[in-house]
């Protein structure tokens, strides 16, 4: 009703448009010629001559609702299609009248530049504005912690770091700091934040999460959502965010999944649907009452059906009781998942609520299908329209007609030194203090000999963890920053010794002998990993980070072990041995904050966003009555 009520607005707009008063009003855009005879091909004679989609002070309401009208069902269908960037070219996005691009985790161009990006998002862009009316693309990347696929963005601590920190505005402003970078390469869908609240911390996705407690990952990814879309979406610094995955992502049971070797990812939520309304719906809610349009939903499954099919909780609730007006966007190739019969699935999905489909491959099968389902009528056009006009609101409000291509006085802020300082505050304001005896912490910088060791210790490839440059993450310089040990060196002007083995037989002391340092510092680390490919059996230490534990702490007068991890590891076999623990999680590039915490340049002020498990058989999170190692929000100060 309300749509019909807006077209007929809109129609009256054209007859007094008409009039003297108008004259005084904002003058309509009048097509010139050229366009004027494209549009009279066009197939709705009812269409208004001037197109008032362009007229950018419209609402966007308005504007979408003018534009839909004048749409076949061939560019409608157009819209609905999300592509990844390797398999369309521009001709396509023009022929195929493709709605979105995406870059799935490192997707880069051939030259991982800014400038690279911003010129591959325009080159698409071009062919968008090509088409007959002309409708921008909208382009998305997963920038899960900072603009993670660009080399040289600054890169933040994951969700989990930021869960640590338990503050809003920091997180605000790093969404803020993320859009900027996004925006400078012409890129304005973010597919984040990730809202899940994780209760088995052996699912691959936990550090992407901001925590266990859904207070805390409502106010938080609110809180970053905010920051990305600012007080305008149409600011050219702004992105739109995306919420997900939808729902109860990090809800699943162990050995649930069926895709791959994956355990949890993707797998089986089994959750009764008052836990579902009371545990993992009101970071949607929130996240909605604070201008969300876009939401992803997840691979997981409820009650026999996966979630890309799951009418009752995406159009009923979502869309109805939650009153999201925005679009539901698939996940990489989610809908395939739903039937063996591709044609089937698509119809599924689409009529559950699915608006738009991540594809992400084949864009001519997907539309064929859809046109297919259309004409046989088991999608409905009103279906279709619904999907379209949400579309084009987000696009509208997006300001993309206005402001389709790249702005080269933006490439500056990709890894600007501000957005460094903004991720050291945050690398510190996560570090968890778990334990610290004998004033282990923080170090004296008047401390004659200091040990450092472990491989994560001078890796800014594992200091970033996954989603960074590539979709899994690697070991190695992969991309500009400061790791640890760089930051100690920085830091401390006394003589530090670093051994990734935390191997030391040929430091000795003014006697000859072995040296023995005033204090030991071990990094353990784990290797970078992204989804299901890092759902984990064990958490616990490996035996050679035990090993090196041992051989740094024969050598040290006190100890301190530092865990940098996407989730807690179990590490009760080793408490004892060193003075002091810290959690830093996955900091990303700004390894200073590190520094800043341990030298006391900044105190301690992180606590565990998970519950610490003693064992592995106290996971998943309450399964078992035992007390943890550290309950959840556990953090010593100093
Ligand atoms: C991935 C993830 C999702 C991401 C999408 C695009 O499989 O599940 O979080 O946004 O594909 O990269």
């Amino acid at each position: 009703m309300k749509r019909l009520f807006t077209i007929l607005l809109l129609s009256l707009t054209i007859l007094t448009a008409c009039g003297p008063a108008a004259e005084a009003e904002e003058t309509p855009v009048l097509l010139d010629q050229p366009e004027l005879e494209k549009l009279e091909g066009s197939p709705k004679p009812t269409a208004p001559q001037e197109r008032f989609y362009l007229n950018r002070n419209l609402p966007a309401e308005e504007r979408a609702e003018d534009l839909l009208i004048r749409m076949t069902l061939e560019e409608k269908v157009g819209q609905m299609t999300l592509i990844e960037k390797g398999s369309i070219t521009p001709e396509g996005v023009e022929e195929y009248f493709i709605g979105g691009v995406l870059s799935g985790g490192g997707g880069t161009p051939s030259s991982n530049t800014t400038e690279a990006w911003a010129k591959m998002v325009d080159s698409y862009q071009e062919g968008a504005l090509a088409t007959r009316l002309a409708i921008p693309i909208i382009y998305g990347v997963d920038a899960v912690h900072g603009h993670n696929n660009v080399k040289g963005a600054v890169i933040f601590p994951h969700n989990i770091g930021l869960g640590a920190t338990g503050d809003p505005d920091l997180v605000y402003r790093i969404g803020v700091a993320t859009a900027e970078e996004m925006a400078a390469t012409n890129i304005h869908w973010n597919y984040a934040p990730a809202i899940p609240v994780v209760q088995d911390i052996r699912w691959g996705r936990t550090y992407e999460s901001y925590g266990e407690d859904t207070r805390l990952v409502t106010q938080l990814g609110t809180a970053y959502l905010e920051g990305l879309q600012g007080d305008d979406l149409s600011d050219p610094l702004t992105v739109l965010g995306t919420p997900k995955h939808y729902i109860g992502d990090g809800a699943t049971v162990w050995g649930s999944s069926m895709t791959g070797n994956y355990q949890l990812d993707q797998g089986v939520m089994t959750a009764t649907e008052d836990e579902i309304r009371e545990k993992y719906l009101p970071p949607y809610q929130a996240a909605i009452d604070a201008g969300a349009l876009s939401v992803m939903v997840s691979f997981s499954s409820w009650q026999d059906t996966k979630m890309h099919a799951h009418k009752y909780l995406v159009t009923d609730v979502l869309k109805g009781e939650l009153s999201f007006e925005g679009f539901v966007v698939s996940d990489w190739g989610g809908l395939d998942q739903v039937n063996g019969n591709y044609y089937r699935a698509v119809v599924e999905s689409i009529n559950a609520g699915i608006d738009m489909n991540m594809v992400p491959y084949s864009a001519t099968k997907f539309i064929n299908a859809m046109l297919d389902a259309v004409e046989n009528g088991d999608i409905s056009e009103e279906r279709v329209n619904d999907a379209v006009y949400r579309i084009l609101l987000a696009k509208f409000k997006l300001g993309l007609f206005e402001r389709p291509y790249s702005d080269p006085a933006l490439f500056d802020l990709v890894g600007s030194e501000k957005n460094r300082e903004l991720a050291r505050e945050a690398v510190a304001k996560s570090a968890v203090l778990l334990k610290n005896e004998n004033a282990a912490l923080p170090v004296s910088k008047d401390s004659s000999l200091i040990f450092l060791a472990g491989e994560g210790a001078d890796d800014i490839g594992m200091q970033c963890g996954g989603w960074t440059i590539s979709w899994q993450g690697a070991k190695g310089a992969i991309t500009p920053g400061t790791t640890i040990k760089d930051a100690f060196e920085n830091a401390f002007e006394g003589q530090l010794q670093y051994n990734r083995f935390g191997k030391y037989d040929n430091i000795l002391d003014e006697n000859g002998n072995p040296a023995v340092a005033d204090v030991g510092i071990v990094v353990v680390a784990e290797n970078p990993y992204a989804e299901g490919v890092g759902d984990a059996r064990d958490l616990k230490l490996s035996s050679n980070d035990l090993e090196m534990i041992e051989r740094v702490k024969e050598r040290s007068q006190k100890l301190i072990v530092i865990v940098m991890s996407g989730r807690p590891l179990v590490i009760t076999e080793a408490l004892d041995l060193a003075d002091a623990w810290v959690a830093v999680w996955l900091p990303g590039t700004e390894g200073e904050g590190v520094a800043d915490v341990v030298f006391g340049d900044a105190p301690f002020v992180g606590k565990t966003p998970f519950t610490w498990p003693a064992s592995m058989d106290q996971l998943p999170l309450g399964s078992y009555n035992t007390e943890p190692l550290f309950p959840y929000g556990y953090g010593l100060e100093n």
